[in-house]
């Protein structure tokens, strides 16, 4: 044959398609979720390789994080099922578990930015994101506390707060708040949109947290709506939100590429729960090649157009990513 054009010279070699590759994954992208709780550091099941850790612990880990080259870490905390109550009172204490991590993080590794969430699903007993009056999510009271616990969160040391409950006109409030309280230089990273998932599963089991009645369908965004996504970005930028979130990440890419497209501000993008567990999962069975699939699946969420990416697999990552350039060039 003679043909003008054969697309697979650009993909000939190591050398030529690492020149042409249009997505580069950087240890920049990545911030690490990290769940913090009084007790003692302990595994959690549903997640292999994650933990909830202890005071004491979570400093080492998030030193061992620093040293992969690894930014940001986005705090949840534990909370005792007996601190848990309907009001969810544990949210605004300033000695709770999360504000203790967040002040002892800042003093020991200034440079590390910390993001927290910013709902009451750790702290409620009733398993949701905002307060519940005979079944139903109240909007108004909840960003009001939501308000509260964003400047609570700034006064001791969160760089990042990142209301992820979903009610109307939260990142408004907490803009307002913030500003009033002097809290001028807090970004807002807002979960902008957040569906109605099952890949949560793992997270609420970390946290004890799944709903006790009902589910998260009248305030997270049903994933059959694609137009609906735009709107709550149009919102929350007008709001003052610095940074967008789409979540989850791996069945979403074409909500990451439309608010990409939509919006001047960075989008980020959370590969979730049960994105990771379901990959650690499939490589425990002998499925599939655990690190290629990592790398697959993270390359996608920034080729779709998301600048950061949190992921629990954030550590395997960075180290995958600083195997010397040499190891991988022996590859044809
Ligand atoms: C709570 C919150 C959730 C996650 C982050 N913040 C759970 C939920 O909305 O039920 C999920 C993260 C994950 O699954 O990794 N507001």
């Amino acid at each position: 044959m003679i043909l003008d054009k054969r697309p697979r010279r650009l993909r000939s070699s190591f050398g030529i398609r690492s020149l042409v590759a249009e997505t580069q994954l950087s240890v920049n992208d990545l911030v690490w979720p990290v769940f913090v709780q009084e007790d003692a550091t302990s595994p959690i099941l549903s997640l292999p390789g994650v933990f909830r850790y202890s005071l004491n612990d979570v400093v080492s880990a998030c030193e061992q994080a620093l040293f992969l080259g690894i930014k940001a870490v986005a705090l949840f905390p534990v909370t005792k099922e007996s601190d848990k109550d309907k009001l969810a009172t544990q949210a605004l204490n300033e000695n709770n578990i999360l504000c203790s991590a967040i002040r002892l993080l800042k003093k020991e590794f200034p440079q590390l930015v910390l993001i927290t969430d910013v709902a009451l699903d750790p702290y409620s007993s009733d398993g949701h994101d905002g307060f519940v009056e005979n079944n139903k999510i109240i909007n108004d009271r909840t960003v009001d506390c939501l308000a509260q616990m964003a400047v609570l969160h700034a006064e001791v040391g969160a760089d990042i707060v990142a209301p992820s409950d979903m009610m109307d006109g939260r990142v408004a409030a907490i803009r307002f708040s913030l500003e009033k309280s002097g809290f001028t230089d807090t970004l807002i990273l807002s979960y902008c949109v957040k569906y109605a998932s099952s890949f949560y599963g793992p997270f609420r089991d970390a946290l004890n947290s799944a709903p006790k009645m009902g589910d998260k369908k009248t305030y997270q965004m049903d994933y059959l709506n694609r137009k609906e996504a735009l709107r709550e970005a149009e919102l929350d930028e007008l709001e003052g939100a610095d940074i967008l979130m789409v979540k989850p990440a791996l069945s979403y890419l074409d909500i990451i590429s439309d608010l990409n497209q939509a919006s001047s501000l960075p989008i980020a993008a959370y590969h979730v729960s049960g994105e990771y567990a379901m990959l650690k999962a499939a490589a425990e069975k002998g499925l599939l090649d655990y690190e290629k699939a990592l790398l697959e699946v993270t390359s996608s969420i920034k080729r779709a157009g998301a600048s950061l990416i949190f992921t629990y697999a954030a550590l395997e990552l960075a180290a995958l990513l600083a195997l010397s350039p040499n190891t991988q060039s022996n590859q044809f």
